[in-house]
């Protein structure tokens, strides 16, 4: 039986990561995956750039029945410390919005630097492997493989979570931590476009393909960017944001026109130019066919001139404070993320050893830490696999 220190499951960022650290301190590492190649997510996000990581991480910024459980790793190996391996590899980076960091040239570079630094590290990987069940055996481990079975003194679980399983997410590692006894948190589609039922549908989709400066708001929690109406319903990083709060029977709320004072405009130009159309005026705020369909919807016909401020305030009400009700999510076929995961209760926050199974590690997504969207969960990979890589 092929035998090794280290298994890890699972070749994306979490698990190359692992891989590296632990490959580092003389471990033999063993990266089993059953994708034909490793950090696919890595490759295709942020638009092919990799936004992967945030300058202002914070407990605030992930989701977690316990959210400072994720804070010791992220404070171990901060954004920081993933930069400074960045700017050694010569891997050029920028600052865009929001403290969000990309990479200048594209993201299969990263991953090309992760497999050589895996490779200076000694690790070997297995792609296009499929993975079976794993039990204990002797002082370890052993993992049933396409190629056989392997035993290992320790087993990171990086399989990730459900989303995108075009991409090869399966839920495989919450199998494991159940066959452990570990507690699982409820698993959901996060980071993932709105969906509306067919009347709220036939006034969106109109607007498909518009874009504003807008404020999403479910409950206390609201995200200040960009909403983008689509075919399908609502889209765009302010909505993708408070999916990972929303709940069916939620009412989210919209500001389509963010920092300005619709009601107040509207009632000063009604002052100095009352001949013109509601559409006219709601065009110096909001995109033409925004403004154009917020008038058909309010009802609203004639002239500024003719509307009294309870009119205005109405409409201004739409424009700003529209209230929707989401039948759901587009689910896990798009969702970024997967909240909820192996219950943190039952794993160490230092080195993400679950603490009944000594020699057992969960890192990433399979866990449940869940962060924002803007390379928040790119840097929990890279965090909580540093973390597992100097234990395991
Ligand atoms: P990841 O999912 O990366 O890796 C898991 C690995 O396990 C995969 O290689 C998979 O093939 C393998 N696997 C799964 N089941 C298996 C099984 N049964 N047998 C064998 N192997 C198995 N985040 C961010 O911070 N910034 C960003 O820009 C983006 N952009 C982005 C775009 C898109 C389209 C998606 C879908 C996601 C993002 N994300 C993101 C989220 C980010 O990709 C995600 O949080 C990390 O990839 C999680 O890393 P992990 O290593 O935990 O799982």
């Amino acid at each position: 039986m092929q035998s090794c220190d280290v298994v890890i499951l699972g070749a994306g960022a979490a698990g190359m990561y692992c891989a590296i650290e632990a490959g580092r301190r003389g471990r033999r590492v063993l990266v089993i995956d059953h994708a034909q190649a490793a950090g696919e997510k890595i490759r295709i996000s942020g638009g092919g750039k990799c936004n992967f990581t945030n300058l202002g991480i914070a407990p605030d910024r992930f989701l977690s029945q316990n959210p400072r459980f994720a804070l010791s790793a992220l404070k171990r190996f901060t954004a920081r410390d993933f930069i400074a391996r960045l700017d050694a590899a010569g891997l050029g980076w920028q600052e865009r919005s929001l403290g969000q960091l990309f990479l200048t040239g594209p993201a299969t570079q990263l991953v090309a630097h992760l497999a050589a630094d895996m490779a200076r590290a000694g690790v070997e990987m297995w792609l296009g492997c499929g993975l079976g069940a794993v039990r204990r055996e002797g002082a370890g481990f052993v993992v049933e493989t396409q190629r056989g079975p392997v035993w290992a003194a320790s087993v990171v679980v990086a399989t990730g979570g459900k989303s995108i399983p075009l991409m090869g997410a399966t839920g495989y590692g919450y199998g494991v931590a159940e066959s452990f006894g570990l507690r699982l948190v409820e698993t959901r589609p996060a980071l993932v476009p709105l969906t509306f039922a067919a009347q709220d549908l036939a006034v969106l989709k109109p607007l498909a393909g518009i874009a504003v400066a807008g404020r999403a708001t479910v409950g206390k929690v609201g995200f200040d960017e960009a909403v983008l109406f689509t075919h399908r319903g609502l889209s765009g990083p302010a909505i993708l944001q408070i999916s990972s709060y929303f709940r069916e029977g939620d009412t989210i709320r919209l500001d389509l026109a963010r920092g300005r004072e619709v009601a107040a405009e509207l009632r000063a130009l009604r002052g100095q130019a009352g001949r013109i159309a509601l559409r006219t005026a709601l065009a110096q705020m909001l995109p033409e066919k925004l403004a154009r369909h917020i008038e058909a919807l309010s009802g609203v016909t004639g002239t500024l001139a003719d509307q009294s401020n309870v009119v205005l305030d109405r409409v201004a009400a739409l424009v700003q404070d529209w209230h929707l009700k989401p039948v759901g999510s587009e689910g896990y076929r798009t969702a970024e993320v997967t909240l909820g995961g192996v219950n943190t209760d039952d794993l160490d926050s230092r080195s993400m050893e679950a603490r009944a199974v000594p020699g057992l590690y969960f890192i990433g997504e399979v866990v449940d830490v869940t962060g924002w969207l803007g390379g928040y969960n790119f840097q929990w990979a890279w965090s909580s696999g540093w973390a597992a890589g100097q234990a395991a």
